[in-house]
């Protein structure tokens, strides 16, 4: 791949949206995307022969990490090269995106992680929306086939993760389901309409019931993990793993609840999942720690009266609060859509001073900087000591998500 073929296709994308626009808006994220298309061409630069790695976050010297296909974030690089197609019609991003996409096909077996929705649905998935390609139709209906294992009826859920437990608890879990697990329904969802069967429409919709009824609290905040008795679906503990106290509201799974409730509300119609993507917008939009540019805490609670952390790492030697740019990317995202659907004002306003602040010098990388991430200043898991402060593919991913929903997302006057 030739970096000029990339520039020629960038210029031409500007001359597109060149002619249709000149409002302000349009020219914010058409200069985003062009910095997008440089800065991800440095990527696969420095990705270099590193063969089945896909990029995830950086180590503690600022270089690269990466995960093989099996890992969760598998599924957003090859994502990110779709969207760079799409926006920009270059056959160059379809190339690369087909090279990134096609080695993650092993999956379509793997029974053993809800997130094949993520690593499939976002890669596959793509493609097939903008390819119609058979081949990745037949790969994500067995993906849909295998997350389809991991749902109980007894529990009404689909299981997360394979055991585990809260870091100060003695409890293992069972069958753990975490909020982020909502995110996954979206393939089953498209397996439904793709081969007419309702199975797949009526999982999704019963774990998206359990979720609301187990997951979230009085507030609509929401608790990042429950685990449930396989056996008779009580509920065994509530807990957090990656957030702050077990009653706290990690601000990620919070951006996950807004961005599955607002889809499963696209996906069935029915206003009670709108109305619950709305309470839990609200939650994180109104809370008095979210600061002025909207970028969160990586916890909303982190530090207040009555939440007690129960894990071992000393966040005192940070000696600052880490913030989490892949919830405000994700909740950006979901806000654009929610607004579609209510034209709530502060929905699309939020969602434009979260992109703006993504967008700035403060969160966006320089051009060659950043080990070809995007954005700057994610957290992965604090608890465990884990990406504190640092790019996450799965922040550019739904940056790039929101920023292109802001430019075909016109706020109602
Ligand atoms: N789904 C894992 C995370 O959000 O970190």
């Amino acid at each position: 791949m030739r970096n000029s073929r990339f520039i020629f296709g960038s210029f031409i994308f500007i001359l597109l949206v060149g002619c249709t626009s000149v409002d302000s808006r349009k020219k914010f994220v058409e200069e985003n995307i062009i910095y997008a298309c440089e800065q991800t061409h440095c990527m696969l630069t420095s990705l270099g022969e590193t063969q089945g790695r896909y990029p995830r976050s950086t180590k503690k010297d600022g270089s690269l990490s990466t995960t093989d296909i099996y890992g969760w974030t598998s599924g957003f690089f090859p994502g990110t090269l779709w969207m760079l197609y799409e926006l920009t019609n270059d056959s160059c991003w379809k190339e690369k995106a087909v090279e990134w996409t096609l080695p993650l096909e092993p999956n379509k077996y793997n029974t053993k992680d809800h997130d094949v929705g993520f690593m499939m649905y976002n890669s596959f998935g793509r493609g097939f929306a903008l390819t119609k390609d058979k081949s990745y139709r037949d790969i994500l209906v067995q993906t849909a086939n295998s997350l389809m294992t991991r749902f109980n009826p007894n529990v009404h859920s689909i299981k997360s993760w394979e055991g585990g437990k809260a870091p100060h608890d003695t409890i293992v879990w069972q069958f753990p389901v975490i909020i982020d697990n909502m995110m996954n329904l979206e393939l089953l969802f498209w397996a439904s309409k793709e081969t007419g069967d309702k199975k797949y429409y009526d999982v999704a919709v019963t774990h998206a019931n359990t979720t609301i009824k187990n997951h979230l609290r009085e507030d609509f905040s929401c608790y990042h993990v429950v685990d449930y008795d396989s056996i008779t679906g009580e509920i065994r503990d509530k807990a957090t793993a990656q957030g702050y106290a077990d009653n706290s509201a990690w601000a990620r799974g919070q951006a996950w609840g807004i961005y599955g409730f607002t889809m499963v509300y696209r996906e069935t119609g029915d206003p009670k999942y709108l109305s619950v993507a709305q309470k839990m917008a609200d939650f994180f939009l109104n809370n008095p720690s979210l600061p002025e540019d909207k970028i969160p805490l990586w916890d909303f609670n982190v530090g207040q009266d009555g939440y007690t952390k129960g894990w071992k790492f000393d966040d005192t030697k940070l000696g600052y609060i880490p913030r989490d740019a892949s919830a405000a990317a994700i909740a950006a995202s979901a806000l654009l859509e929610l607004y579609q659907y209510t034209k709530s004002p502060e929905y699309y306003d939020s969602a434009a001073t979260m992109i703006h602040s993504l967008a700035s010098d403060l969160y966006r990388a320089k051009l060659g900087d950043n080990a070809g991430f995007l954005l700057k200043h994610s957290t992965g898991s604090l608890p465990h000591g884990k990406e504190i402060d640092v790019p996450l593919v799965y922040a550019d991913y739904y940056f790039l998500e929101a920023l292109s929903r802001y430019l075909n997302t016109d706020k109602a006057s």
